[in-house]
């Protein structure tokens, strides 16, 4: 593959992200180090993606990608990936496991051509007027139907894993439900393969140990952390980005909400539900109760950032009761755009 770079996008977790150019067209070149075990699972398997391969993170995203690759608008296109031996790339790894340790003295890396997005909800998610929220949030919603139709779950659905393209495109059609939604000058894709969940995938030894805590919090959960994304102030992964030197434990954090009216209702309203969901629902309806437990309150000096939440909260509720009713919430979405 023939290519020039033209600049670094992102430092991600796994990969780098470069811009780059082949002849007159540019795309996102992911590059990533990949372990022998992976290149040899390949090669053996006549370089066909099938079901013997589907334990592994990176086969699990590209198997994905193509899958979805039909869907071009709402995810990101794949076009082309190539395995490389003696790759002298080693990537800057921000934390360490046994596995990233393998990985970066492995010398197997695997570069993978993906359509270019402008930029992430993060970039836009602040000043995005009202209209145009509601066109994001039907397109999103109707993206993560389209991968639960496949049997997928994106695990980590927050607003720099979602990202748009700008477009004269005027109205995207839905054909299961018959719906022409504007776009209004923007079109979103889900990116970030890393971590998807299929019911398809041979699982891992730790999954197969998943709770049904866990495995409930995957089915809804992608819907869930959509809605979050209008919540772009609170700091998500539990006030690691707040700048809050006296953050409590995660334990201390759930014993005070245990403790609280907020919870006790929530549990009223939604009984089923447990863990690391329910904490998404305390986010969603009580986003300052939330504040409080991790410590921050009216003082801190990022408060007016935090309290920042681009829904309202008879939408969010009608969101939350209707979570898997696709057909209901993008009407009822697409309503509002025209109410507006
Ligand atoms: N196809 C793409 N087009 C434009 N930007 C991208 C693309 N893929 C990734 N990026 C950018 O790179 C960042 C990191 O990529 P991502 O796949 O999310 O890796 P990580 O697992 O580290 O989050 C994204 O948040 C986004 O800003
Ligand atoms: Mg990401």
């Amino acid at each position: 593959m023939k290519y020039k770079i033209l600049e670094i996008i992102a430092e991600g977790n796994m990969a780098i992200i470069y811009k780059i150019k082949i002849k007159d067209n540019i795309y996102a070149l992911r590059k990533e180090q990949i372990l022998k075990k992976d290149v040899k699972l390949f090669k053996n398997n006549n370089k066909e993606i099938t079901h013997n391969l589907l334990d592994r993170k990176i086969w699990r995203s590209i198997y994905f990608a193509t899958t979805m690759n039909i869907y071009d608008n709402y995810f990101m296109k794949l076009y082309k990936y190539k395995i490389i031996s003696n790759c002298d790339f080693i990537h800057t790894y921000r934390y360490t496991t046994e596995y990233i340790d393998k990985l970066a003295k492995s010398k197997y890396c695997i570069e993978s051509i993906y359509d270019l997005k402008e930029s992430c909800l993060h970039d836009i998610i602040y000043t995005i007027p009202d209209n145009k929220i509601y066109s994001f949030i039907i397109q999103i919603r109707y993206a993560l139907y389209l991968m639960s139709k496949h049997g997928f779950y994106h695990q980590d659905i927050h607003y720099r894993n979602i990202c748009y393209k700008k477009t004269h495109i005027e109205f995207l059609y839905l054909p299961e439900f018959k719906l022409n939604i504007p776009t209004f000058g923007y079109i979103y894709s889900i990116i970030d393969y890393d971590d998807i969940y299929s019911d398809k995938f041979k699982l891992t030894k730790s999954e197969k140990k998943l709770t049904y805590d866990q495995l409930q919090y995957k089915y809804n959960s992608p819907c869930l952390r959509l809605l979050l994304c209008l919540y772009p102030g609170l700091p998500h992964s539990e006030g690691s980005q707040c700048d809050n030197k006296f953050k409590p434990s995660y334990n201390d954090q759930i014993t005070f909400l245990n403790n609280t009216n907020e919870i006790y209702i929530l549990k009223k309203m939604f009984p089923n539900v447990t863990g690391d969901y329910l904490l998404d629902l305390i986010k969603i309806f009580y986003p300052l109760k939330y504040l409080e437990s991790i410590g921050i309150n009216k003082n801190h000096r990022l408060y007016d950032q935090f309290i920042i939440k681009r829904i309202d909260v008879i939408d969010a509720y009608y969101y939350v009761y209707n979570i898997q009713n696709v057909e209901l919430l993008l009407l009822f979405f697409l309503k509002k755009i025209y109410i507006i």
